[in-house]
């Protein structure tokens, strides 16, 4: 089956089909759901970080006009007191957070109450009201000292890659006559999608509940509240249509659609929820890191250790891990290497993933001492990098699926004009400003995800794709229409592509840069079972214009099979369904092992499948006052076939933005005597802004990737990778000041 006419198939830069809805506001968001008589669910967060609450006073509270409830662990309806319903799809191991199970206090501003309220103002004024005493106990939520208490789990995260050893690092180090050593330190960052966490969930009655909710995965949310709350999971219908941004903090159920759906069963009523900005500081945050790092070359500039330590931050209740380490250790050819991983518990929320969670942190301090060890070593930091680079997964000995990382080396330095830059730090300007060029590597997975997915054409030659999968943002239904139009010859606005409902057909969370490959080759199964059965129905017309021909032989075009050998002898696809007798045709597909036997764990794939890429930074930095303006970014990207270059693009362009955040700004800091995060605003922690951003070059060089279908890997998470790095190091060759801890704010540049 092929197509020759290809209107908005595969390589096509086809605007984002859900744009118009988003710009005219027909787009809705969790919170902008209508439900008849819907209350107003405000929460309540704890004033202390560890210890019980010792009494509720809700007396003031209840007395507001127009408050129906005031919902704590007191009075709130029973639900399952276990761990495991509690465990979501993509839970870490340990014993989850419970919203108002019990007095215990675990985290600061964990939710304690749920003032409920005929209107919004009623239930905000009424929760300032509440007044709770607390017993407060001792808690650690300093970084530096719970490394004290630093572990390595017995039972790791299901994702979870350990480092593998290989020759003896610690003697290659020794011996070697370039070598490096540093800590280098990343600080906690948070997720900050523009959208907050909202829900809405509409009492249907019967005990069946309609749940508006921002999440990257409702069938993850539906199975979550079933579990808890007893419902049969067909009761319980998650909806996410559209989603404004999660960068990983929509992958696990957040409280507040435990809250808004405890709410609703104990008052059997509709209820709306939704975070305030501060409270989204209260929940999965990328874990603050510490990550010590050895690297040695030898005289010719070649590696001959690696040694990559890291320590990551997770909470007293929950373990989670994040594979920091190994990407060095799998991209560069030293023959002796070694990594080490642990994490260390704080009394905080559990830290979770965040946009490319390990190699964003990972991969990006690595970097920063693979330039110092250029520079130790004399070597050009880009020519160190080419001559590191390893043609085969060096820590699993596989060959990779794909590795374009040299194409994107060269495209992105003859983009950058990387041979004009000379060696030494401080040694270009511009004015008053000191100009500094760095460059730094990227590498993350190429993963594939069981997905499965309908298609459904109507007799008006209408196709309908669908797939419980979700949009957050980053071109789902527009890859999901493309695959359609690819398969089945049709133009987008015949296509209409559905998401984000739990009673579409199973998809996984939206998450790991899975999901255009996964949810893109079962939606093409789908379509292509539906060809078929045209096909068989086409032999049904008047005079069998397409004879015996087989699948192979045709193609569809513009709503029409035709003969590939005789494009004239064609039957349309209303003709077909006519002739026929079919109102529509329907299809559903599993796409799960590939041809090649792709998919499954990571382990135990012959192959090494990643996404890899180049990036170069230009920064310009005020000689006297240390302010840092990045003014060029270009990023070289080897992502395999690109489904669509301008939504492609889109994504590494926001990874980024993302990067210059860590390189620049992003930081959430602790207050260690209360247990906070302080800076729990947009007014204090920083995200760029138009202002903070240059030019940002994209290029895709050409890949060829046999393992996955359609040569497809993901592209959501590889632009944040590195390009932190890069920017540090262009500081660096600015200003001839090597910063090891990320961000890189104006204080660290001045002089003591
Ligand atoms: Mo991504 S951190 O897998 O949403």
């Amino acid at each position: 089956m092929a197509t020759a006419h290809k209107p908005a198939g595969i390589g096509t830069p086809l605007s984002r089909v859900d744009g118009i809805a988003k710009v005219t506001g027909e787009a809705r968001y969790a919170a902008e759901h209508f439900a008849e008589g819907v209350l107003y669910g405000v929460i309540v967060s704890s004033a202390i970080t560890t210890g019980r609450i010792a009494a509720i006073d809700d007396a003031a509270a209840r007395a507001v006009p127009g408050v129906v409830e005031v919902m704590t662990h007191a009075n709130r309806p029973e639900t399952s007191s276990r761990d495991a319903p509690y465990q979501d799809q993509v839970a870490p191991p340990g014993s989850p957070f419970k919203p108002l199970h019990d007095d215990r206090i675990i985290f600061a501003m964990q939710p304690v109450a749920l003032v409920l309220a005929d209107t919004f103002e009623a239930a905000r004024y009424a929760a300032s009201l509440v007044r709770l005493d607390y017993e407060a106990a001792p808690h650690n939520t300093d970084f530096a000292v719970s490394l004290g208490e630093a572990f390595l789990p017995s039972k790791p995260r299901d994702n979870y890659v350990p480092p593998k050893a290989r020759g003896d690092a610690e003697q290659a180090y020794a011996d070697a006559p370039h070598k490096v050593s540093g800590e280098y330190h990343l600080a906690t960052e948070h997720h900050n999608p523009m959208e907050m966490h909202a829900t809405t969930v509409i009492w249907e009655g019967d005990g069946k509940i309609t749940v508006y909710d921002k999440t990257q995965g409702p069938q993850n949310v539906q199975a979550y509240l079933a579990g808890i709350f007893g419902f049969k999971a067909a009761d319980v219908r998650v909806l996410n249509p559209y989603v404004g941004g999660a960068f990983g903090s929509g992958l696990r159920p957040q409280y507040q659609v435990h809250l808004a759906t405890l709410a609703a069963k104990m008052l059997e009523r509709s209820v709306k929820v939704v975070m305030t900005r501060q409270q989204m500081f209260t929940h999965v945050h990328r874990p603050e890191a510490v990550q010590n790092i050895r690297i040695a070359a030898d005289a010719d500039g070649k590696l001959v250790s690696i040694i990559n330590n890291a320590i990551t931050s997770t909470s007293r209740y929950e373990n989670n891990m994040e594979n920091v380490v190994p990407w060095a250790l799998i991209g560069y050819a030293s023959p002796n290497a070694s990594g080490d991983y642990k994490i260390a518990p704080r009394d905080t929320h559990t830290s979770g993933d965040m946009r490319a969670p390990g190699a964003a942190t990972g991969v990006t301090l690595f970097e920063i001492a693979m330039d110092e060890l250029a520079y130790e070593a004399g070597v050009d930091p880009l020519v160190f990098r080419e001559t590191n680079d390893s043609d085969i997964d060096a820590m699993n000995g596989k060959p990779f699926s794909s590795k374009e990382l040299r194409k994107a080396y060269r495209a992105g330095a003859e983009a950058f004009g990387w041979a004009d830059r000379s060696a030494a730090p401080r040694s270009m300007r511009d004015g008053s400003e000191l100009v500094g060029w760095g460059v730094a590597t990227g590498i993350w997975d190429a993963q594939f995800s069981k997905t499965s997915a309908s298609a459904k054409l109507s007799a008006n030659g209408h196709l309908e794709v669908a797939s419980a999968a979700s949009d957050i943002g980053t071109g789902t239904y527009t890859v999901m229409t493309q695959l359609a139009a690819e398969t089945l010859g049709l133009a987008p606005d015949q296509i209409s592509a559905r998401l984000g409902d739990s009673a579409l057909p199973t998809a996984p969370v939206e998450g790991g840069s899975w999901m255009a490959v996964s949810v893109g080759y079962a939606v093409q199964l789908a379509c292509r079972e539906v060809g078929e059965k045209l096909l068989k129905a086409a032999g049904k017309v008047d005079g069998a214009p397409l004879g015996k021909a087989g699948i192979d032989d045709v193609e569809f075009v513009g709503g029409t099979i035709r003969l590939r050998e005789d494009p004239s002898r064609s039957v349309t696809f209303v003709d077909a369904m006519r002739a026929a007798d079919l109102p529509s045709i329907e299809a559903q597909a599993t796409a799960n092992e590939g041809p090649l036997g792709i998919g499954g764990m990571v382990s135990q794939m012959r192959k090494s499948r990643h996404t890899h890429s180049a990036i170069f930074a230009e920064v310009k930095i005020d000689e006297e006052l240390g302010v840092i303006r990045v003014t060029r970014i270009v990023n070289a990207v080897a992502a395999g076939r690109i489904i669509n270059p301008k939504t492609a693009r889109s994504q590494i362009v926001g990874g980024v933005v993302m990067g210059i955040g860590m390189a620049l700004h992003e930081e959430t800091f602790m207050d260690n005597r209360l247990g906070r995060f302080m800076n729990h605003n947009y007014a204090e922690y920083h995200v760029p802004v138009n202002a903070d951003v240059g030019s940002i070059d994209v290029i895709f060089v050409d890949e060829h990737e046999p393992e996955l279908p359609l040569g497809i890997k993901g592209v959501g998470e590889i632009g944040i990778v590195g390009t932190a790095a890069a920017i540090a190091n262009a500081i660096f060759h600015a200003t001839g000041r090597r910063v090891r801890s990320l961000p890189i704010t104006i204080d660290k540049l001045l002089d003591e």
